[in-house]
């Protein structure tokens, strides 16, 4: 695997030596926190599910009004090139899409577009067999359905989590959950129906994925969720891109179910990897 001052990113138009990849500090990213990005899993060198990845990023900068510089294709194409020539078969792709050089600090100018690979490490067996215990808080993302570069509260939050042992945060409001900062969220009944929270949330790919999967053994419903409910849950799990599934065992001290991962949780696990195979048989072709 190169060491990280070998690997090359796409910085304003050109793909250049990561080291040298540099935004000015007049943009409103560093300005006022304005931009949006996505993140995609490359997979023994193939970006993974990327046609959903491109929706939600052209989607996320649409609603912040911040025209893209490159079409699909070429985003594509530099993607292929990063690819090619970082050499690095399990990774992490992100673009980022920024508010520009602002003259007057405030007023976006010609958003800037920055893409880097960097390597990728997925969560441990271990990690996967123990289930995490998490917290929860009161809050909601300010614009959930946009995948913005504001993860303040997230970030904030993890003096708390350090503190009391937990390892993510699930966000809550009026009583009813909605998703974690960088992933959703997942309920199992013990009618074994799959249920995630419908508003407030970021549309995950992996969530998408999940529920798609889900729908195959299980009943899936997607509806509000209130916080009492998922004390009584059979078992609950988070999903995301970098994480695929990953059982919940307590929430604010609470056991969830029996305290350890599910066999639902580990089933649609097994049935996400197997998705992601096939999604790279798929693509060598
Ligand atoms: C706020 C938020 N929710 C959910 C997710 C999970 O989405 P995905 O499965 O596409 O990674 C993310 C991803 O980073 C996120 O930022």
């Amino acid at each position: 695997m190169p060491s990280n001052d070998k690997l090359f990113a796409y910085n304003l138009g050109l793909i250049v030596p990561l080291s040298e990849a540099t935004l000015h500090i007049s943009d409103l990213s560093v300005q006022r926190g304005y931009g949006v990005f996505d993140f995609v899993k490359v997979q023994q060198g193939f970006p993974l599910f990327l046609d959903d990845y491109l929706d939600r990023f052209f989607q996320s900068a649409q609603l912040m009004h911040l025209s893209m510089p490159l079409t699909r294709e070429e985003i594509k194409q530099v993607i292929d090139e990063l690819i090619a020539r970082n050499q690095l078969p399990e990774a992490g792709l992100k673009m980022i899409l920024t508010g520009g050089y602002s003259e007057d600090g405030f007023t976006p100018m010609n958003p800037n577009l920055l893409i880097t690979q960097l390597p990728l490490t997925l969560p441990s067996e271990e990690k996967v067999a123990k289930g995490i215990p998490i917290m929860t808080h009161d809050y909601v993302r300010e614009m959930p359905e946009v995948k913005t570069i504001n993860y303040s509260m997230g970030i904030r939050l993890l003096h708390e989590q350090k503190a009391n042992g937990t390892e993510e945060v699930l966000y809550v409001k009026n009583g009813l959950v909605s998703e974690f900062p960088r992933c959703n969220f997942f309920m199992v009944t013990h009618d074994n129906t799959i249920v995630t929270p419908a508003n407030n949330i970021l549309r995950g790919i992996t969530r998408k994925n999940v529920l798609s999967l889900a729908g195959r053994r299980y009943k899936a419903e997607v509806r509000d969720i209130r916080l009492e409910e998922i004390l009584q849950a059979k078992e609950c799990f988070l999903t995301s891109t970098t994480k695929r599934i990953l059982p919940i065992v307590r929430v604010d001290g609470v056991l969830v179910g029996t305290g350890k991962p599910g066999e639902v949780s580990l089933q649609l696990l097994q049935d996400l990897m197997e998705l992601e195979d096939s999604q790279i048989a798929a693509l060598r072709e």
